[in-house]
């Protein structure tokens, strides 16, 4: 197979003399077969692997590392697992992670709860769980932490999401580390300061440490880089006047391989970079190292998953294009109408055939802009052959939708040669169980 496939595909694929695609053992056209399409494949081995990867690539540069799956990229009891199997914590932005988190017995300290406006019941629903950390991004919730904390009788550990105000040079819709942002305390506008110092004086609040995220994807070292060095900086006249920093976050936003042109550092690079940013500045001013902590979300599943389509209409315009009709789309992957997101495209079922036609793949969703590929080159593609779109392991089904009302697809893990279904598909009696009628 191409170098250039390999590298976007769940670690280990290959082709069969058959010419069909073998994710995690498992070919994929009988895997589609059994479990129907749309269908999520997620390959064990490559999810380990970058747990893995990550671990080595930050504690052997510092070893009091921590890396934090952060779960909104995917989130099912079996990640999970893999994630404690792994020594990964994890991070969390509502109760609906918290409670997966918990149907696997999630251990509470390695559970961090971030997000911009958690609810009362949502921060009630953690202290009880005993999670080890909130993140807390407003002085609203400072508030509220502080009170359920102290009505539980406990300190609760915190740390303060700040924003920077760099600019990670991704999408507008997930860039957050700017100063025009919903997310964090603002260094320039003095709020970062004034969070510090009043978190500082709370009874039952237990500030550990300082967090930031510039958004995602970062394809650049540079934007680590200055946001680490700017944020200790600033920090450092505070930690001088008391604040005891043990805990510090540049939060995660690692690029992965979506297409063959655009290839991500290695893991490796942002390693390097944030640890040399972080020891650096923290000898400059004199400070003692704090405890590293990394969130890496796509960087995780991105690859291990793909997502498998079957062709449907296929539509010629003389002149003009054609298009591809496949039986998902935008209701489980919106990244392409939401964020003009590109994917490569291949025919799982014909990958020794040339490819000789350019064609615009789009979802099943009544909507112009379910798109999933706006051109792509494949071979010839007849009703009933499988596309599939690798990298979507991230951000795909996370995001999944009912509209028009389709069930989400069923999702698989493979290893070994052996597939389970973890997740099945729904249902149209799921698609109506909250709905009351007589
Ligand atoms: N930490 C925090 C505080 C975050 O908000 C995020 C992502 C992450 C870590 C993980 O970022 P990652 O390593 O996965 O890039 N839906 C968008 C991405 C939104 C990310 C939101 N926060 C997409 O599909 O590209």
């Amino acid at each position: 197979m191409e170098s250039k496939l390999l590298n976007i595909l769940p670690m280990n694929s290959e082709i069969n003399s058959d010419g069909h695609l073998i994710v995690g053992g498992c070919d994929l056209v009988e895997l589609s077969e059994k479990h129907g399409t749309p269908l999520y494949v997620y390959d064990e081995s490559t999810i380990r692997s970058m747990a893995e990867l990550f671990t080595k690539e930050f504690t052997e540069r510092y070893s009091n590392s921590r890396i934090l799956y952060a779960s909104k990229a995917y989130m099912n009891p079996s990640i999970a697992k893999l994630s404690i199997e792994h020594g990964l914590g994890i991070d969390i932005v509502s109760g609906g992670e918290l409670a997966v988190a918990a149907s696997v017995d999630f251990p509470a300290d390695d559970i961090f709860f971030h997000g911009n406006n958690k609810s009362h019941s949502e921060v009630y629903e953690a202290i009880d769980y005993g999670v080890g950390q909130f993140v807390a991004d407003s002085f609203y919730e400072i508030d509220m932490i502080n009170e359920l904390a102290s009505n539980s009788n406990k300190v609760q550990k915190i740390m303060l999401r700040l924003s920077p105000g760099i600019d990670g040079h991704t999408h507008k819709k997930t860039t957050t580390g700017i100063l025009d942002t919903k997310f964090g305390f603002s260094i320039e506008t003095g709020d970062a300061r004034k969070a510090i110092e009043y978190v500082l004086t709370c009874e039952n609040l237990d500030l550990t440490g300082i967090h930031f995220h510039l958004g995602s994807p970062i394809f650049e070292m540079e934007p680590y880089d200055l946001a680490i060095r700017g944020v200790i900086e600033f920090l450092n006249p505070l930690i001088k006047n008391g604040f005891n920093m043990r805990d510090f976050s540049p939060g995660g936003g690692f690029a992965v391989g979506y297409t063959y042109e655009k290839s991500p550092p290695e893991i490796g690079e942002y390693a390097e970079t944030i640890v040399k940013a972080l020891t650096e500045s923290c000898e400059e001013f004199d400070i003692p190292s704090p405890r590293l902590l990394v969130e890496p979300g796509r960087s995780i599943v991105a690859r291990a998953g793909i997502a498998i389509y079957k062709v449907g209409a296929i539509k010629e315009i003389p002149g003009l294009r054609k298009y591809i009709s496949v039986d998902g789309g935008m209701g489980d992957n919106i990244r392409p109408a939401l964020y003009d997101s590109q994917y490569e495209v291949i025919v799982a079922n014909k990958l020794n055939e040339k490819h000789t036609e350019e064609v615009r793949v789009v979802g099943k969703y009544c909507e112009t802009g379910d798109i999933l590929a706006s051109s792509a080159d494949l071979p010839v593609c007849d009703s009933g052959d499988l596309i599939v779109l690798p990298a979507s392991g991230a951000y795909g089904m996370s995001m999944s939708s009912n509209y028009n009302l389709n069930p989400r697809p069923a999702v698989v893990m493979v290893s070994d040669g052996k597939s389970k279904v973890i997740r099945r598909r729904e249902t149209y009696t799921d698609l109506m169980r909250c709905d009351e009628f007589e």
